[in-house]
């Protein structure tokens, strides 16, 4: 037998998986084999460039703790996080975008209209408005918009301790026309976590950590399947160029002033599932 012939020997490989007793296990490992070999293939893998690559992933794990996921950052950055969500996204909702690493459960209930911002830094205030509708149109009342965004220093409440624990965080819940109303502060951009293997890997290939500005809404309702996504500011720098490939044209929000200077963004939210849907 050849088996150092690639195509036997990646042949054999896959036979390995037949006995598989979760298929999808099964068609997930296969194609994942059939891929790497591939690309293996492809760039005509050297053996030092695949020990540098295990060497890569074992400083992503070890860089890794209950605080610091490096490998969630490294999905990111290679744009598998966001092509996952904008794959799994049902047709006619809300596009759902990566999570990121900065959302924290427990953020504080908070009514209609009411700020998050619990220490004012004189920021730009901004505030955020729509509806949450099923994919019928239907208004979901009482749906909860659990919110975070980070602060001006670029920080977010839950990385720097001199923030009130729930600045910027927040719960909000839909009247009974489905609409919610947040009022904040207008979002900075701000870097990514750089300073472990994926930050060395941009730095390598020339890319920088930035993501434009943003702000996260997770989105709940009975009966609804729950919904993350994020909006971004229009006037952002790194709307090109989000170092996590989160930005779509239809999370992009024009933030107008009012007449007391306020800046108004308007986002409709359309949830999957709910009474209106079989
Ligand atoms: C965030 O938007 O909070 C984020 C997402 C991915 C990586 C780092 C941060
Ligand atoms: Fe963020």
């Amino acid at each position: 037998m050849d088996a150092l012939h690639p195509e036997l020997l990646l042949e054999q490989v896959l036979a390995t998986f037949a006995g598989a007793s979760d298929p999808r296990l099964r068609e997930i490992v296969v194609a994942a084999a059939r891929h790497l070999h591939a690309f293996a293939e492809e760039v005509g893998l050297q053996s030092d460039e695949r020990r540098a690559g295990v060497a890569f992933l074992t400083a992503v794990g070890q860089k890794s703790s209950d605080v610091r996921q490096e490998f969630e950052l490294l999905s990111d950055v290679l744009g598998l996080s966001s092509l996952v969500e904008t794959l799994s996204t049902p047709e006619g909702a809300t596009l759902q975008t990566l999570t990121g690493p900065f959302y924290a459960p427990g953020s504080p209930a908070r009514r209609f209209g009411e700020s998050m911002v619990e220490r004012d830094d004189g920021d730009p205030p901004a505030i955020l408005r729509g509806r949450v509708t099923d994919r019928a149109g239907g208004a979901v009342a009482g749906a909860t918009l659990d919110v975070w965004q980070n602060a001006s220093n670029r920080l977010y409440a839950i990385q720097d301790p001199r923030q009130p624990r729930f600045n910027l965080r927040g719960r909000y819940t839909t009247d009974a026309g489905g609409r919610y109303e947040i009022r904040t502060i207008r979002p900075v951009s701000y870097s990514i976590p750089d300073d472990g293997p994926v930050g060395a890997l941009l730095r390598a290939t020339g890319r920088h950590p930035w993501r434009a500005a943003h702000v996260h809404l997770l989105v709940t309702a009975p009966g609804h399947r729950p919904l993350t996504t994020e909006v971004f500011d229009a006037d952002s720098d790194y709307l090109e160029s989000d170092a996590v490939f989160g930005v779509a044209p239809e999370l992009v929000l024009r933030f107008e002033p009012d007449a007391d200077g306020v800046a108004i963004a308007h986002f409709d939210i359309v949830l999957d599932g709910g009474p209106h849907e079989p």
